[in-house]
């Protein structure tokens, strides 16, 4: 096709940023995939955000069924986050042969069996790059690059928020609530911010992470989680005593009974890599047996920086429909297998 037609659930944070990338760099998205892709609908309840985005009214969709039903409508892209009614909609669109692009951790980390059972039964994509890490690729190198490794450990800061506040509280010696504040004001944290400083965002992240990379489902339920809302002032200043940083950090690995799954505040040496990894940015090492250590670093939150990746799987879903290979690269990741996940 030469024009694919996309819509959008959601215009906050993310979702304007998508809308904004795919309009800017239209040209080389065109150049790069041999199609022009144009946002045809609209789904957002927020209607002065719309007319901030500059999106023409009849663009906005009065409800999900004018985008399901629309038959010229080949992608979907869901960037409403939370599970209900962002599963629901996916799971239509699905079944509407429609490919599906998300940023939705939450949903994948929770429901990632159904959905990709719903994706390979109707042969068309789901595609989730922008789940992880906001800009950096993780997804598709462990889905794809690294899928020759007997992976043995994955280690890394894939909450923004928390490394930006616990960054300014060492730094600027900044309080608590105040930094997250500000984490808020420039769109970085979820909707409910204890889902970042109690942990639950990484958990979900490193419990999809791991799924890829042992092949096996992990859950959220399946995590040991502990945030940074305990960390002090003074714990930091102790560490900094001792050549330390603090950081957040998700890690799943290889044990003797299983695979250990776990999110919880770390005194990482100064000189270690991960401890130079500061405000939004997120660092996710992964070590193969093949490859040996690999280190994936960047932007983890963001409007723009997860527009990237959203835009760059709306992309691969436009290829494959174009290929006529939807859904061939299907994720067998979520279904369950014997290994078994343990927590701490
Ligand atoms: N709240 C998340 C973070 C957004 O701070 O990392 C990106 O997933």
């Amino acid at each position: 096709k030469s024009l694919i037609k996309v819509a959008l659930l959601g215009a906050g944070t993310i979702g304007g940023g998508v809308y904004k990338l795919l309009n800017a760099n239209s040209k080389i998205i065109e150049q790069r995939i041999g199609s022009q892709i144009v946002v045809s609908k609209v789904l957002e309840r927020n209607a002065r955000r719309c007319q901030e985005l500059g999106m023409a009214n009849n663009l906005i969709a009065n409800s999900i069924d004018e985008i399901i039903d629309d038959p010229e409508i080949d992608i979907v892209i869901e960037l409403m986050g939370g599970i209900d009614p962002a599963r629901e909609f996916v799971i239509k669109a699905l079944e509407k042969k429609k490919s599906v692009v998300t940023a939705n951790k939450d949903m994948v980390a929770l429901h990632g069996k159904e959905l990709f059972a719903a994706a390979i039964k109707n042969k068309v994509d789901l595609l989730f790059e922008a789940s992880v890490g906001g800009g950096i690729p993780i997804i598709r190198p462990l889905k794809q690059c690294l899928a020759a490794n007997h992976i043995q450990e994955i280690m890394g800061i894939i909450n923004g928020t928390t490394n930006y506040m616990l960054e300014k509280m060492s730094q600027e010696g900044l309080d608590f609530d105040l930094v997250l504040k500000e984490a808020q004001s420039k769109g970085y944290a979820e909707a409910n911010p204890s889902s970042d400083v109690e942990g639950f965002d990484a958990a979900r992240k490193i419990a999809i992470l791991a799924s890829i990379a042992f092949n096996t489902r992990v859950t959220v339920n399946d995590v040991y989680v502990e945030g940074i809302s305990r960390i002090t002032a003074e714990d930091i200043a102790y560490a900094r005593e001792l050549h330390y940083v603090v950081k957040l950090l998700g890690i799943a690995k290889e044990a003797p009974e299983g695979i250990e799954v776990r999110v919880h505040p770390v005194f990482i040496p100064e000189q270690h890599p991960l401890a130079s990894v500061g405000d939004v940015f997120n660092a996710i090492f992964v070590k193969g047996d093949a490859v040996g250590e690999t280190m994936f670093y960047g932007r983890g939150a963001g409007e723009m920086p997860t527009a990237s990746a959203v835009a760059a799987d709306v992309m691969d879903a436009a290829r494959n429909l174009n290929n006529n290979v939807r859904g061939l690269v299907g994720c067998t990741c979520f279904e369950d297998k014997p290994i078994k996940p343990i927590g701490l």
